[in-house]
């Protein structure tokens, strides 16, 4: 019988420190630790989430080989996230993993983190067919993405300015919400009625914007305050209604659209946004209504984690896609 492959990845591109083992392709643990510290700040400062890496990685190391009942001596490689995220950040998750291998004699796996979100529909089934179109819609990301294998991911649309996230955490500042607003406006939202009519930005193609939905909000947030101070605290939920199914209507429409163009009917979902329920409900109900199979991935295979590291690391050493000790994070990453 052949030898099980054994991975432990690292994902630490932003302000989460994540760890996870795989065998065989199939993730034995995924363990997550969330840094509270920008919170306060609206947003993520670097030099803080770059320490408080230092601080839990070995922790969550740890915790994720104990959760998998595996010892460092089985691991057949360690796999950590190149880019694209913060400098700072990634360097964390790099040099980690290169003692680590140097260590224990084994080799290293440089996984891209947009595509890892994407390859996150491979953990658990169904799994989608090739090709496949994945919205990608992260803090840092807006893409739709033509897969047509996991190595073979070409973008066809993607934002001008904003990603889909940060015009949650910029509209929710606004509205005094903390930081990151994404999930905080998601529950508001379904206490709501989306009745304040925003817009759709007009933009061609498959591509998207969202600096001018911003504005917009901000604009009208300035009207009604001025008549009534009170107006966001007594129309919170149906504001935040208003923007998410604004949000979700426009990159529904762009992957509709896409969907059409490219005659493709296997659609999925992926990154952070796609925790939303609003987006999660509206590409159930494309899905119904084009005869689509639609993948939507697991909670904790949303927002940043290891486990989609894990994932996209098997398919390399598959591939037999290793890298050396000179290997550098990068902060800008293309595809
Ligand atoms: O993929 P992710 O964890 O990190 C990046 O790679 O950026 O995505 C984080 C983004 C944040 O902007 C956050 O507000 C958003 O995902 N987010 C949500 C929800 N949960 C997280 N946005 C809308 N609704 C949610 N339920
Ligand atoms: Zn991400």
């Amino acid at each position: 019988m052949n030898k099980s492959v054994i991975i432990l990845a690292i994902e630490s591109s932003c302000d989460d420190t994540s760890a996870a083992v795989i065998r065989d392709g199939v993730v034995l643990s995924n363990v997550m630790a969330s840094q509270k510290i920008h919170e306060q700040y609206g947003g993520v400062l670097p030099e803080a989430a770059s320490r408080a890496h230092q601080i839990s990685i070995i922790p969550v190391v740890e915790a994720a080989l104990h959760q998998a009942n595996i010892t460092k001596s089985e691991l057949s490689a360690v796999a950590f996230t190149r880019g694209p995220g913060l400098m700072g950040s990634l360097l964390v998750g790099v040099s980690f993993a290169k003692s680590f291998a140097l260590s224990l004699g084994i080799p290293m796996i440089a996984v891209h983190h947009i595509q890892a979100h994407v390859l996150a529909h491979f953990i658990d089934d169904p799994k989608p067919q090739f090709p496949f179109l994945c919205l990608t819609v992260s803090g840092g990301h807006t893409q739709i993405m033509l897969v047509r294998n996991h190595n073979d991911m070409e973008i066809i649309g993607t934002t001008l300015d904003d990603a889909a996230g940060e015009a949650f955490d910029k509209t929710g500042k606004l509205l005094g919400l903390p930081y990151p607003a994404g999930a905080v406006i998601d529950r508001l939202a379904k206490l709501g009625t989306p009745r304040f009519p925003f817009t759709e930005p007009d933009i061609p193609k498959l591509d998207f914007s969202f600096s001018g939905l911003k504005t917009q909000i901000l604009r009208f947030l300035q009207r009604e305050t001025k008549e009534n101070p009170n107006f966001i605290q007594e129309n919170l939920n149906d504001i935040c209604a208003s923007i998410q199914m604004r949000i979700v209507d426009f990159l529904m429409n762009k992957l509709i659209k896409a969907a059409k163009m490219h005659q493709i009917k296997d659609v999925a979902i992926a990154g952070g946004v796609s925790a939303n329920s609003g987006l999660r409900d509206a590409l159930e109900a494309a899905g119904k209504k084009y005869k689509w199979r639609t993948y939507i991935p697991a909670f904790q295979y949303c927002t940043d984690n290891a486990g989609m590291i894990a994932m996209s690391a098997y398919f390399k050493y598959l591939d037999g896609e290793f890298v050396g000790q000179d290997i550098t994070p990068l902060a800008r990453y293309e595809i």
